[in-house]
């Protein structure tokens, strides 16, 4: 039985007892399946398709870490990376870190196949910056914005591993459950058994894409889920709570299939328009700085929106002086703008920062 107050020890273990497979559903998954084919093909044709990764990370860090109130801007967070600041603003470190847990994530997943708890441990004390695991202590709740408990978590170390392996086994073995639904469903499992003291609406958003990755509907993770949840952030808490109070599935399938489906026709909008700037800046510098140009400075210009004379010459593209002048050339030619920040000068992709902020 459930009661907002009394630990919820009792938390049914996946697939849930209802037909999942309803009419609504089968439809939503359709377009949202088809949405995110589109997206992954278009990621796989492109000529560079990690090229966007850091970038779409870092907007996918960003939204996430907003749903938690940690908010910064697109600008305070490129300077700071790329001034590889180690102070910097607190929002910007946080926002950073969970970039990072994302990244640990998928890199593990990459060597091994497979989502566990102790990744799950893994990635949550990256994004904290400390060494908890598993809730110990009792004491969690989910409460509203007036305190009022709206939903109290399973207690004790022992009940929460075992339903985080029931969880483990749910996710890695395999059965006839459309992957996305299956995304779905694990995604509620995870932030119902809350097994963290803090951090599990970041960890189960990472999760998310670990599970595109890990079931190959999106071989390039290049999408931003987050930002639907910001968007839609009231909806989700409530489904969240329709599925425990009442059984609820199918409306919090359905939010999270149109979360995909919404989501990968944005970024494929957004990829499309990125390609069309990568090559009208690569015509333009050819045509206007051409000793500068080559499709490695290009793509530096589009591995982040923000860069330094550093950066270029690390990557072999000439001196400290050579590539400077480059870069000023590019300003001079309109395709840059410029910045100082203590001694360093950087240089702003200002049309592909414009792009991503487009909703
Ligand atoms: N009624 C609920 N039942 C289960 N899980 C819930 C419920 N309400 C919210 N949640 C989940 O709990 C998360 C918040 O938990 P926690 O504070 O540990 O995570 P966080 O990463 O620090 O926060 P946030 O998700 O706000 O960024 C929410 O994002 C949501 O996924
Ligand atoms: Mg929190």
């Amino acid at each position: 039985m459930f009661s907002p107050n009394i630990p919820y020890n009792d938390l049914p273990p996946l697939p849930p007892d209802v037909d999942l497979e309803t009419k609504p559903v089968m439809r939503k998954l359709i377009k949202a399946s088809r949405a995110l084919s589109e997206l992954n093909g278009a990621l796989t044709n492109l000529p560079n398709p990690t090229l966007f990764l850091d970038t779409i990370h870092l907007q996918e860090a960003k939204s996430s870490s907003e749903i938690e109130n940690i908010i910064t801007t697109n600008d305070d967070l490129y300077r700071d990376l790329i001034a590889d600041r180690k102070a910097g603003v607190l929002a910007v470190k946080e926002v950073l870190r969970y970039k990072e847990a994302l990244w640990l994530g998928l890199e593990r997943i990459e060597k091994r196949p497979f989502i566990s708890t102790n990744l799950c441990v893994e990635m949550v004390q990256c994004i904290k910056q400390n060494s908890s695991g598993i809730r110990v202590t009792p004491g969690t709740v989910l409460a509203n914005s007036e305190g009022k408990v709206l939903y109290t978590p399973p207690t004790g170390e022992t009940v929460i591993r075992n339903k985080m392996s029931e969880l483990e086994r749910f996710i890695n073995e395999p059965d006839n459950l459309d992957p996305l639904i299956k995304m779905a469903l694990l995604h509620y499992q995870f932030e119902a058994i809350h097994p963290f003291a803090d951090g599990n609406g970041r960890t189960g958003r990472i999760l998310l894409l670990l599970y595109l990755k890990l079931s190959g509907l999106l071989q390039i993770p290049a999408i931003y889920l987050s930002e639907y949840i910001i968007r839609n952030k009231l909806s989700y808490y409530e489904l969240l709570r329709g599925v425990t109070e009442k059984q609820e599935w199918q409306p919090y399938v359905l939010y999270m299939l149109d979360m995909v489906e919404v989501i990968a026709q944005r970024a494929l909008k957004q990829i499309h328009a990125i390609s069309a700037l990568i090559d009208a800046v690569g015509e333009q510098i050819k045509e206007q700085v051409p000793l500068a140009y080559s499709k490695e400075l290009v793509e530096i210009l589009f591995k982040l929106p923000y860069t330094k004379r550093l950066v270029l010459s690390d990557a072999g593209l000439g001196t400290l002086k050579t590539v400077g002048n480059y870069l000023s050339q590019l300003e001079r030619a309109g395709i840059l703008s410029s910045e100082k920040l203590g001694k360093e000068k950087f240089y702003i992709n200002k049309a592909l920062l414009k792009l991503l902020a487009k909703p």
